[in-house]
Parts: C-alpha cells; sequence; structure tokens
C-alpha cells in the first residue's frame, strides 16, 4: 500500500467505527539501527534508517470528554476511556501507546479524542512498532492542535509516554528515528548533545541491500534484561566517575571496574560495549559520508553482533546463528537490532545475492528446528508525516 492507499483505508475505517470522517491522518516507519545499540541512554551514538512500513493514526476531536481509541490489528482490544482517568496502567495494552501519547499532552487537549489506527510494522520483533504508534499519535496531535512543539519535542513527548506511562525505560532512539530519518539516508544522532545529521545511504545505487530478518523470538522491554543493563550501566558509570559512559572514549579509561570480582568484570565488559560501540558509529558515518565503498562498513556491523553477544550479553543463540549463516552466505556483514533478547537481524548484502542469503538463513532455522523467519529487503525511508 502506498501513502494515499493507506490513509484511504484509515479514512473509511475510522468513519465507518465513529461515524463522522477524521480530521487528518498521520504515518510514523518502524526502523532499524544500522549501528549503535543501547548507545542512546548512556548518551552516546545511533544511526538508525526509517522503514517503509508505517503505523496510521486517523484522529478527531470530540466533544464527550472520551478518548476512543481503536486498532485494525486488535478489532477486539478497542478501549473507551475518559480522558480524566487516563493513568500508567490505565488502560494497558496496545492502547497504553496512543494513550501515554494523550496523557502527555492532556493540559492542551480539548474534551476528548476519536483515534484509529492501522499499521504494517511487524510488532515484537525489535522494529520500534510501539514508537511509530506513538509518533504518528504524537505528530497528528501537535498539528491538529497546533501545538507549538517541534519534532525534536515530540521525540520527547513520545518517549515520555513509553517510559513513565507504558512503564518501559528505553531511551530517546526508536522515537528519534520514527519522528527525524528522511529517505535515502540514515540519521546520525548525538543522544547527548541532540545533534542530528543525515548520512546518505543510498544502498541500492551501490548495488547493495539491507536484509532484514525477524527470528519471530520475541523480546519485552518492559520487563527484565533491558532495564537490566541499563542498570548495569550507570553503575559502571558511577564506578568510572562520569555522568554517562559517553565521556569515555577510549578503552584504556576502563581499567578501574577491572577489580578482581565478577561484578567488576561484568561492568567490564558492559562499558566496553558502549565504548567500542560508539566508535563503531563514528566509524561507518566516517565511511558514508566520504567516498568509502559502502561495502566496508560491513565488518563493523558484524564486530557490533560480538560485542552485544560477548560483552553485552543481549544475544541469543538464533540470532548468532543468523549473523553466522548470513555471514558463511556472503554477506558483508550482520548483526542483531534492538533492545535484545531476540528479535531482529539485518544483513548487509550484494542485491543480487539476497536470495542466496535469505536460503541460507532460512535453512539454518530449520536445522534449528525452527518456523522460516519472516525477511524483508529495506529501504531507508521517510520519517513522520501527516497524509491526509
Ligand atoms: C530499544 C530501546 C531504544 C534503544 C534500543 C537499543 O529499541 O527502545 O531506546 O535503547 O533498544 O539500542
Amino acid at each position: 500500500m502506498n501513502d494515499r492507499q493507506s490513509a484511504e483505508r484509515a479514512r473509511q475505517t475510522f468513519t465507518e467505527r465513529f461515524g463522522a470522517a477524521p480530521e487528518g491522518v498521520w504515518a510514523a516507519p518502524g526502523r532499524v539501527n544500522v549501528i549503535g545499540e543501547h548507545t542512546d541512554y548512556n548518551g552516546g551514538f545511533v544511526l538508525p534508517v526509517a522503514l517503509p512500513h508505517t503505523t496510521r493514526a486517523a484522529v478527531a476531536r470530540r466533544d464527550d470528554g472520551l478518548v476512543a481509541l481503536a486498532s485494525l490489528q486488535h478489532p477486539e482490544k478497542a478501549v473507551e476511556i475518559d480522558l480524566a482517568d487516563l493513568r500508567p496502567g490505565h488502560p494497558a495494552g496496545w492502547a497504553a501507546y496512543p494513550a501515554g501519547v494523550v496523557h502527555e499532552l492532556r493540559d492542551r487537549l480539548p474534551q476528548g479524542l476519536s483515534i484509529l489506527v492501522d499499521g504494517d510494522v511487524p510488532s515484537g520483533a525489535g522494529l520500534s512498532s510501539s514508537a511509530a504508534l506513538e509518533c504518528a499519535v504524537a505528530l497528528a496531535l501537535r498539528d491538529l492542535l497546533g501545538l507549538d512543539l517541534d519534532l525534536t519535542d515530540l521525540v520527547d513527548v513520545a518517549r515520555r509516554a513509553e517510559n513513565d506511562f507504558v512503564g518501559a525505560p528505553t531511551g530517546i532512539l526508536d522515537q528519534s528515528a520514527s519522528l527525524l530519518c528522511t529517505a535515502e539516508h540514515a540519521l546520525f544522532l548525538d543522544t547527548r548533545d541532540r545533534n542530528s545529521e543525515q548520512v546518505p545511504f543510498a544502498l541500492a545505487a551501490a548495488g547493495l541491500a539491507l536484509l532484514v530478518i525477524d527470528s519471530g523470538t520475541t523480546h519485552d522491554h518492559a520487563e527484565g534484561g533491558y532495564g537490566d543493563r541499563r542498570r548495569e550501566c550507570e553503575a559502571a558509570a558511577d564506578r568510572l566517575g562520569v555522568g554517562l559512559l559517553r565521556e569515555i572514549d577510549d578503552v584504556a579509561g576502563l581499567g578501574v571496574l577491572a577489580d578482581g570480582t565478577p561484578e567488576g568484570d561484568v561492568l567490564l565488559r558492559r562499558a566496553r560495549h558502549i565504548v567500542t560501540e560508539n566508535a563503531r558509529v563514528l566509524e561507518v558515518v566516517a565511511a558514508l559520508r566520504g567516498d568509502a565503498d559502502p561495502r566496508t562498513i560491513g565488518p563493523v556491523l558484524t564486530a557490533g553482533h560480538e560485542s552485544l553477544r560477548d560483552d553485552f550479553e543481549i544475544s541469543v543463540p538464533l540470532l548468532d546463528a543468523t549473523v553466522q549463516a548470513a555471514v558463511e552466505a556472503g554477506a558483508h556483514g550482520a548483526r542483531m537490532v534492538g533492545g535484545g533478547f531476540g528479535g531482529s537481524a539485518i544483513a548487509l548484502v550484494e542485491a543480487d545475492a539476497v536470495d542466496a542469503v535469505t536460503a541460507a538463513v532460512t535453512a539454518r532455522f530449520a536445522r534449528e528446528g525452527q518456523a522460516a523467519p519472516r525477511t524483508f529487503v529495506t529501504v531507508p525511508s521517510a520519517g513522520a508525516r501527516r497524509l491526509a
């Protein structure tokens, strides 16, 4: 579906459900991060691209004090709640994401809202379907209500919805990618200073393709490992006497963490991932900015995977097998993406090797007794926008 078709579908479904046309339709994409994983809450660098897959929000104001939330992807789970009753945990489930954004902007809202959601960002795949949903609604409310908020403000609105309302302790990577990315570019973002640069990433022109492999194993940020990693990074920064691990740019500066205890060893490895990952982002950006062959970033991506696997310990055997199979089949590089403990991997491949790499990865899944992964080739796509 192109933008026009998806806007029409959202408009029609909204009208059938709420009995009047929406005031507009907005879209926001999912993302994959080329490199720079778990650096965002450490004040470091990230380099995401937006996916062609989007979440759409058709929205209209209403005057009965209610927030009505419906989703084509969750037809049994429509929600109607008094604006005044929104609070963390209420509503829960898919509706928490749009409700969190509404709650965040509640002081500036009219007497109620109807929101109809549709989308095709795979969920539970580490491709930021939740940020796409938050960002589509945040942009809609900004435009509809004429709020004096720029895109960076909206990143913060959407991220606070995720942190404070949904309860997932994430950084700003996903919301920044969804709102700030542009077509044919990767977004080089300094998450501490919030400076960003659109770095050309026209893969097709170089005969390359970025293959996304959804392993089908799910992740859940709201609990468990993600929060543990965040706390470990904070503990490491604390011991190093810095506010953020970003402030360390040489692994030689991490020696003090190695105090001979198992805990010290863990903190050293977590911090080493962040320091080396920031350096990898800078290395990839330098290659893409200059005349270097984009194939040269491949081994940097694979090194990023190894660091997530060995130092940060957030990979899973199936993602390790995915990366290994892709590289053995000729990918220039591959890595798991996103928060970890499941989700997707990316592989940088020759455009004419997509089928061979896909077949090799699929065969590997079969050998591991796993259902075939969902795969697709992505191109760096546009960020959030109004469709109608
Ligand atoms: C999740 C979080 C992001 C970021 C990534 C890891 O996607 O939402 O803030 O921390 O994991 O890079």
